[in-house]
């Protein structure tokens, strides 16, 4: 099985110019997924999928992940909307709650969708309503179980990124060592670089952005950059025990070709 993940796409209106085409990197992206031999069963896009969740750029958003010929399972980034955020992608399963997340199934394998945001704010937030629904979800999971959200649920030594902070992070771990034997993996975005580690034993991602990336500057003392690092997506390999991954990058100008070694 192999799910694809996409992440801070950060749509703009069609009139809209970004630091990169924002618009023209997630068509790409759209365009490369449809072309993956083997394809993925879904797709999980990992939030800031609009850069300031106006109604024009979902719009353009829709339009975009239309052109996607496999499954989409959208979450919120600190950039989106809720409504329109759901509005947008109706057959979504969301929670009837006041937070966007998701649970499906593929096989025995469960993909959880933790909406981390905090409207109004760049932080995430893990609260009591949230929690006591993953932790059904995780109960109730029968096989091994992929963790989905926005905000990486670690800090990444870039400090002007770690900033925006975490409410309710110790909670969050906790349940997620209460069932590190059971979650394969943990995908995440918003930090516009790929980045692994280990949150709590469980292996835990951070895909590449489908827009500009955060320069890798890791004085402490260093100031926002940012940097035109190139764009794609993910492609995770699940084996029912292990998750491997690639990276898949688009709009670099390069084919692959047979270099003759025999
Ligand atoms: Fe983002
Ligand atoms: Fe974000």
């Amino acid at each position: 099985m192999i799910i694809a993940q996409l992440s801070d796409t950060h749509v703009l209106e069609r009139d809209e110019q970004g630091f990169v085409d924002n618009n023209a990197s997630l068509a790409s992206i759209v365009a490369s997924i449809n072309a993956e031999d083997p394809r993925p069963e879904f797709v999980v896009a990992t939030g800031d999928l609009t850069n300031w969740g106006f109604p024009g750029q979902y719009e353009v958003l829709a339009e975009l992940l239309a052109g996607l010929e496999i499954r989409v399972l959208p979450l919120m980034g600190n950039h989106d909307d809720r409504t329109l955020t759901k509005r947008t992608f109706p057959d979504v399963p969301w929670v009837d709650a006041d937070h966007a997340s998701w649970v499906t199934t593929n096989g025995d394998v469960t993909v959880i969708g933790l909406d981390s945001t905090d409207p109004g704010t760049h932080g995430a937030v893990f609260d009591e309503e949230r929690s006591a629904w993953l932790e059904a979800c995780l109960r109730s999971a029968a096989g091994p179980v992929i963790l989905a959200l926005h905000h990486p649920p670690f800090t990444t030594g870039v400090d002007w990124m770690d900033s925006s902070g975490f409410e309710g992070l110790a909670a969050l771990r906790r349940l997620i060592a209460d069932n590190s034997t059971k979650i394969l993996r943990i995908l995440c975005g918003h930090f516009h670089r790929p980045v692994v580690t280990t949150v709590e034993g469980v292996t835990t991602s951070v895909c590449l952005a489908g827009t500009y990336h955060v320069a890798l500057d890791l004085r402490p003392d260093a100031g926002r950059s940012i940097i035109r690092d190139p764009r794609g997506y993910q492609l995770h390999l699940l084996d029912g025990r292990s998750v491997v991954t690639h990276t898949r990058y688009v709009d670099t100008g390069e084919t692959a070709f047979d270099p003759g070694w025999t």
